[in-house]
């Protein structure tokens, strides 16, 4: 059960958010790795999203974006909307949040899909109030006071925080590096296996620390490499 940080009756049509009990309200929360991604329900058309209804049992990876009508927000919005049939093909979805207004995200939304010729079928969320990226860590006032920068959560389908990445106003992202690290995940998960630097689907994976060598023979068999007793690469098995 999450404590709800915002009341209904503050701003009747705004976003709410839940941030996890445990922690005092005088301390600021921060989203780190492993942690349930906070629950937050938010105006989005004639209705509201709730994030936690939408999310739950898929990968999704979480965004903001600085501000509508720029170049680089431009390209990153149609990159993932290029992406779309990636990331249904991995059971993942993508969702953006930034502070501008709706009217002016659809607006854009419309000269995005004219000029890259993409289709925006993932939703943009508006919180001009900033409630949830600011809760969400994703407005840092050394950069902007106002505009959100470039960060990215990826999201498992639990609910469970398993990558945030951030980048400055002015460099956009490059979405291959969100596929591959949903595809690592999806490959190493409950396995006692991870992805080297660099590691590719169809690459070799390495045994995690945790798990000795004597039972990574048993486990994997001829497939397994060992080069010393930390680095134990895993050959993907032969396709045909
Ligand atoms: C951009 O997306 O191009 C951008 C947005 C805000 C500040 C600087 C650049």
């Amino acid at each position: 059960m999450g404590m709800s940080l915002f009341g209904q009756n503050a701003s009747p049509n705004g976003a709410t958010i839940e941030v996890p009990t445990g922690f005092a309200t005088h301390l600021r929360w921060i989203p780190r790795l492993g942690d349930i991604f906070p629950n937050f329900s938010i105006p989005y058309g004639d209705g509201e999203f709730h994030f936690h209804d939408w999310a739950e049992g898929s990968w999704v990876y979480f965004f903001s974006h600085p501000q509508a009508e720029t170049p680089v927000c431009s390209t990153e919005i149609a990159d993932v909307a290029a992406h779309g049939d990636e990331l249904a093909r991995r059971g993942a979805k993508a969702l953006n949040i930034s502070t501008d207004s709706a009217e002016v995200q659809q607006a854009w939304i419309a000269e995005i899909e004219r000029i890259f010729g993409v289709t925006v079928d993932f939703p943009l969320l508006s919180d001009p109030e900033g409630r949830v990226v600011s809760v969400c860590d994703m407005v840092h006032p050394h950069e902007d006071a106002l505009l959100c920068v470039r960060k990215g959560f990826i999201i498992d389908p639990s609910l469970r925080i398993r990558m945030i990445f951030e980048y400055p106003l002015n460099v956009g992202r490059d979405f291959e590096e969100v596929l591959r690290v949903i595809d690592a995940l999806r490959a190493t998960d409950h396995n006692d296996l991870v992805a080297p630097g660099g590691w590719m689907p169809g690459d070799p994976l390495m045994v995690s620390p945790a798990l000795g060598t004597a039972a990574a023979r048993d486990r994997f068999g001829a497939r397994l490499r060992v080069l010393n007793p930390y680095m134990r690469l895993l050959q993907p098995p032969r396709t045909r």
